[in-house]
């Protein structure tokens, strides 16, 4: 199916295209070699590229240039890349994470421009990935250095995320690790019912898993909102790499909780604790997330099961355009507010991941775009 030629608001997606291209030409020379986090009242300061985020700016300026044609964002691309072979060369803020930041840096540069170096830069970023590989356990351990000891060492639900930057190399050892990685996941970190821990405690000298964890979220036994939906990507972009059914099954009925505990404006609260009833803060970049995890799920389900993910993705984009976003205010830098990072840490903000998924959600619902990921 193609989506964007089923959608309702075409006109209204283009708008707010043009919007964030707006925001994102006034900020260019702001965020070189620093990059935009978190906001403080809705204005992102320049964080040195060393956090999980750094990619995120760079992921939608290829966003800006593949939609407009316009050079311009282009114009650092040179010093972007030297900033992210520079962390790798250095090790700065190795995690984990290494999935975000060199998909959308390096990966998305080299499938827009073409560019070698930035091929070269994402195959030693994933190679760097192979280290954080537990061969015991068949998983990914997401922080602190390899040495770390039980009950230090975890995996968690954001990983799936950083799964396409091994599978994209093509090379069937890096493959299989991160094939073997959401298998893992899915028999711990998603939960019989499809809900999602956010984190689980691995022993590395065995490899056996030993509990789920929270971080983020509420309670060890609630759902985190942007876990889940990291769950949903996630399990569908591992379908597209493997066609493995019990991937696309785990995304669908991570999917349908998710739906499940939307409240009535469709922009989920931080944790899926909260209701309507008793509410709380919300977490739009968990909205923006989980859009693009639908959107990606409508390749892989019959027409009327892609018609619902389309039904649903179109009705959280309004709302999020309606009440959520920057547009009309003063002396901003991000375009959608009311994301949250931790509930004490960067909460009803801009967060620059939300932004992007935003971003990318916008470019699925008007074109035929290739993902980065
Ligand atoms: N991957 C980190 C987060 O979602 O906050």
């Amino acid at each position: 199916m193609k989506i964007w030629e089923k959608c309702v608001y075409g006109t209204a997606y283009e708008e707010e295209l043009a919007y964030i291209e707006s925001v994102l030409k006034e900020n260019l020379d702001l965020f070189v070699g620093k990059y935009p986090h978190v906001s403080v009242g809705n204005w992102y300061g320049a964080e040195e590229n060393v956090l999980w985020t750094s990619s995120f700016f760079v992921g939608m300026c290829f966003l800006a240039y593949e939609h407009t044609g316009d050079g311009i964002f282009l114009k650092y691309e040179r010093e972007h890349l030297d900033s992210f072979r520079d962390r790798l060369d250095r090790r700065r803020g190795i995690s984990h994470d290494l999935g975000f930041l060199y998909t959308l840096s390096c990966v998305a540069d080299y499938k827009v421009t073409g560019n070698p170096r930035a091929r070269e830069i994402a195959l030693d970023a994933a190679q760097v990935l192979t280290e954080r590989y537990n061969e015991k356990g068949k998983y990914i351990q997401a922080w602190g250095d390899m040495g770390i000891r039980y009950p230090d060492v975890k995996i968690i639900i954001d990983t799936m995320l950083n799964l396409p930057l091994l599978y994209w190399t093509g090379e069937p050892d890096k493959m299989k690790m991160a094939e073997n990685h959401a298998r893992t996941s899915a028999a711990t970190l998603v939960r019989p019912d499809y809900s999602t821990y956010h984190t689980y405690l691995m022993n590395p000298e065995t490899g056996e898993p030993v509990c789920g964890k929270t971080h983020q979220g509420y309670a060890d036994e609630s759902t985190w909102a942007r876990g889940q939906a990291w769950a949903v990507y996630g399990y569908a972009l591992s379908y597209r790499y493997t066609g493995d059914p019990a991937f696309l099954s785990v995304a669908g009925n991570a999917a349908r909780v998710f739906k499940e505990n939307l409240p009535s404006d469709l922009v989920p609260y931080w944790d899926f604790t909260f209701t309507d009833q008793n509410p709380d803060i919300r977490d739009t970049s968990a909205a923006g997330i989980y859009v693009c995890g639908l959107l990606e799920l409508c390749n892989y389900v019959e027409e009327g099961e892609a018609r619902e993910y389309l039904r649903l993705a179109e009705a959280i984009m309004k709302s999020l355009r309606e009440k959520y976003t920057t547009r009309g205010r003063e002396h901003v830098n991000g375009t959608l507010t009311e994301g949250m990072y931790h509930r004490h840490d960067g909460q009803e903000e801009c967060t620059i991941w939300g932004d992007y998924f935003y971003m990318e959600a916008l470019m699925r619902l008007t074109g035929d775009w290739r993902p980065y990921w």
